[in-house]
């Protein structure tokens, strides 16, 4: 059976509509309810508590610098992240480690040079909270990296399955 993405409903009447016709049985409120249990805090330790249960995943739009900053559609998203009123933001979006390990030529790179416009990410999400609690995603994309937007792979050894699935073969870098 194909089921449709639920990205492409762009109502919740749509989606209702959509349940209904595949007799789905998956009731929800058409009105998010700031009371809601998502809406109540929680403590995480004895020093902090996390404002509410929403939480942003992280998602990384490739619109970074190609030098590893973030760009200007980088930081209104993580001006919207704030606004959002969510209060876990877990992770933001992958920001690589180093240059070879990038996923993409568009990714955010943390090193000494980046960390201060890096830190700008942060600035927006809290302008308007204070208890946020905040992580962010740290990543080297080993066999899928593609620092200039063609594969360069390194590896942490030779798999038996993997290598071949990806084409690589015993001239790959290993780290
Ligand atoms: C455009 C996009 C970018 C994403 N980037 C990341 C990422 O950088 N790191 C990560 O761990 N997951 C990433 N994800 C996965 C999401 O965090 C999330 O786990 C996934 O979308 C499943 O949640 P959903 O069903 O609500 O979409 C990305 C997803 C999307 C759609």
């Amino acid at each position: 059976m194909k089921y449709q993405a639920v990205g492409s409903f762009k109502s919740s009447y749509q989606f209702k509509a959509y349940l209904e016709r595949m007799q789905i049985d998956l009731s929800f409120d058409d009105e998010l309810d700031a009371n809601c249990y998502l809406g109540q805090s929680y403590r995480l330790h004895k020093g902090f508590t996390i404002g509410n249960r929403f939480a942003v995943l992280p998602m990384e739009g490739w619109d970074g610098t190609t030098d590893g900053r973030p760009g200007p559609d980088m930081i209104r998203r993580w001006r919207r992240f704030g606004m959002s009123g969510a209060k876990l933001v877990w992770g933001g979006e992958a920001v690589a480690v180093s240059h070879d390990g990038r996923a993409n030529p568009n990714q955010l790179l943390i090193n000494d040079k980046n960390a201060s416009s890096i830190a700008e990410l942060r600035r927006e999400l809290i302008y308007s909270h204070k208890d946020l609690y905040i992580g962010l995603q740290l990543t080297h994309s080993g066999r899928f990296a593609r620092p200039y937007n063609k594969p360069e792979p390194i590896i942490l050894y030779r798999h038996p399955v993997l290598d071949k699935k990806f084409n690589l073969d015993s001239e790959s870098a290993l780290l």
